[in-house]
Order: structure tokens, then sequence, then C-alpha cells
């Protein structure tokens, strides 16, 4: 039986990333696998644990000690760590606001990568991040990089926060994500960076289904 492909998919913050993925996938039968869902759980127990964002060897010894879960379910990923469930815990702002610098780290990002290279090992993922098509799986088959205006971007989040009932910024929102865009675009190891392969989309003035739809074109056009 022919080995089903891998899908990458990286691009900055509110891009759609994680929206679109979920609905490739479930479109296609295959895993969903979040990876910035695995650096917001390190951060989550970095935090609990008091550790310095920057330093990289505790942070390094504290990946050796917990196990990062990703448990897909008809109603979305849960996240774990170890036996504990932190799905809602690692979208806190205090997590969103450190997990760059937490992610800048060469070891931690060597012990991630190891992990969702092994979860994609057999094919049949679409993976969303911002160093998958060109570090996690550089021989993914389809490589989307799908960016958007930081304005953009922040009215997303912002509305998301609306809709939740949650107090929301707009402009502090733009300020957050122009400086996680900058942190995780300059960082050493690897940045977040279009793979010279990568399909660009720019869904700035794109509906979500009209993103979905073109992945799923790529995806064909591959086959
Ligand atoms: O959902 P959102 O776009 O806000 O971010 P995320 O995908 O949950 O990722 C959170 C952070 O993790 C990013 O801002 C990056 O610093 C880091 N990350 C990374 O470095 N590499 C990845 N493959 C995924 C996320
Ligand atoms: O994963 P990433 O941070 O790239 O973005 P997301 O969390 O999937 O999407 C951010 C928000 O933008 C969600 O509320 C989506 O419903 C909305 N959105 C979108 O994803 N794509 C569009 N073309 C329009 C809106």
């Amino acid at each position: 039986m022919k080995r089903k492909s891998n899908i990458a998919i990286d691009g900055p913050a509110g891009a759609g990333k994680s929206t679109v993925a979920k609905m490739v996938a479930e479109e296609l039968s295959y895993l969903y696998i979040d990876t910035g869902a695995m650096y917001r759980a390190l951060t989550y127990c970095a935090l609990k644990r008091s550790i310095d964002p920057k330093d990289g060897r505790q942070l390094r010894e504290l990946l050796d000690k917990i196990s990062i879960i990703l448990k897909p379910t008809s109603s979305g990923t849960l996240v774990y760590v170890n036996e504990t469930e932190v799905t809602e815990e690692i979208r806190s702002s205090e997590v969103t606001n450190t997990v760059s610098i937490i992610a800048s780290h060469e070891d931690v990002r060597l012990e991630m990568v190891k992990q969702q290279q092994k979860m994609a090992e057999n094919g049949g993922t679409v993976m969303d991040g911002r160093d998958i098509g060109t570090h996690v799986l550089p021989q993914a088959e389809v490589k989307v990089f799908l960016t958007a205006s930081v304005e953009e971007r922040a009215k997303r989040r912002h509305e998301e926060n609306i809709q939740k009932g949650f107090s929301s910024d707009l402009e502090q929102l733009k300020e957050e994500i122009a400086r996680r865009d900058d942190l995780d675009s300059n960082r050493e190891f690897a940045p977040l960076q279009q793979a010279f392969d990568a399909v660009v989309i720019d869904s700035t003035h794109m509906s979500i289904p009209e993103v979905v739809e073109n992945i799923l074109h790529l995806v064909e056009e591959r086959f």
C-alpha cells in the first residue's frame, strides 16, 4: 500500500494554521499535529516550576523529565503533561508571552523535532508550526507557508477573545503578535522561515473555506 504523505503548514501567529490544518486533516482522514502546543506545554511547566525561560540547560532537563502527549479526540486535540490535562492552561497570556523565548533554545528544539519526526514517520499527518517545512519534515510532500497581515491576525485574535467573553485590547494584541513574530523569525536555531519549496498563501483577504480549498487543491495536484 502507498505510504500516506505529510503536509507541513508553517506561518506566523494568527495566520489560521491550526484552524485550516484541522480541517484539511479531517477531510483527508489524516492526523493533525499541533507542534506549537508542545512548546506551550513545556512553557507552562517551566512557569509552574519558576524556571528561568532563558536557562536552556534547565529547560532541557525539564523536557527529559516530562512527557508531552497530544491526544486526538473528536472534539479536538487534548494536551497532556504526564497524566495531567493542560489543554486550556497552555493558552494563557502568560504562556503566550513567554513561549517564544523558551522555543529559542537549540537543545529544546532538537528534542521537540525528534519527537515530532517520530509522530510523522508513517506519514498521514498535517503538522503546523514554524519550522515544519524547513527542519521537522523537510521531505513533506506538500508545504504551505500561511500568512496574513499583522493587523488582520490581531483582529482575528481580538474577535476570538470577544467571542469567548474574554477582555481584549486590539492594539496590545498587535504589539504582542509583532513581538512574537520578531522573536520567532530572528532566533538563531530554526527560525520561522518559508521553505524554498513551500507554496505561500496570504490569507489576509481569504475566508477559512477558501484557504482549505487551496490546500486540498495543492494536495490533489501533488498526487
Ligand atoms: O497558535 P499560535 O500561532 O499563537 O502559536 P503556536 O502555534 O501555539 O506556537 C506558539 C509558539 O511556539 C510560537 O510563537 C513559537 O515561538 C513556538 N513554536 C516554534 O518555535 N516552533 C514550532 N514548530 C511551533 C511553535
Ligand atoms: O494557528 P494560528 O495561530 O495560525 O491561527 P488560528 O488559531 O488557526 O486562527 C486564528 C483565528 O483566525 C481563528 O479564530 C480563525 O477562525 C480565524 N480565521 C482564520 O483562521 N482564517 C481566515 N481566513 C479567517 C479567519
